[in-house]
């Protein structure tokens, strides 16, 4: 759909992507540039989804109709956060986000009930909810539990290859 509203979207996102940007807790605030957080906002996520500091962030455009960005995410470290389980980012978090959606994302995990740290691959927002597709389970979440940015504890880093070997079992799912 080349909406008015997509179109204002991928102008706007094509800026900050031009413009390498540097985010930090201690930085003073730049009217000019938005932060992650906000950004992800314009996609429709809650301000919260992603937790701080981040280090600096990347978006290249990877398609238009809808605009599709791949982006980077830089930690100093690798971070922990506790929002419904323990999650962890890897100091290079990757993935891809469209509007109302984080696919093929890699180095974000959770520790699951059974102490596995679980990939996640993808959020999509539905209605009031976010929906969370990992290697081996799904979950469903109200986004109000993703409001405000947390802060990274900062920790071990976890290896990157953990649950690849489930990618090629998982059902393919048409959005
Ligand atoms: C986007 O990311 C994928 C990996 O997920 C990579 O293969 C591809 O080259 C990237 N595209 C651009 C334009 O950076
Ligand atoms: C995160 O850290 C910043 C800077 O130390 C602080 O201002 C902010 O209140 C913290 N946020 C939370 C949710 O603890």
């Amino acid at each position: 759909m080349a909406t008015a509203f997509h179109m204002s979207l991928l102008l706007l996102l094509a800026l900050v992507a031009l413009r390498p940007s540097t985010t930090s807790a201690a930085a003073s605030p730049n009217p000019n540039s938005l932060n992650l957080h906000q950004v992800f906002q314009l996609f429709g996520f809650p301000l919260g989804l992603i937790p701080g500091p981040v280090d600096s962030f990347t978006l290249t455009p990877i398609g238009i109709l809808p605009p599709t960005f791949n982006f980077t995410i830089h930690y100093k470290e690798p971070c922990y956060v506790q929002f419904v389980y323990p999650n962890y980012y890897n100091p290079v978090f990757t993935g891809k986000i469209t509007f109302g959606k984080l696919f093929d994302m890699q180095g974000h995990k959770d520790q699951f009930p059974s102490g596995e740290w679980i990939d996640m691959y993808d959020v999509t927002v539905v209605d009031q909810n976010l929906y969370f597709q990992f290697a081996t389970a799904s979950a469903t979440v109200d986004r109000s539990f993703f409001a405000e940015v947390k802060n990274c504890t900062y920790g071990p880093l976890l290896p990157a290859d953990y649950s690849n070997e489930l990618i090629s079992q998982l059902p393919i799912s048409a959005e």
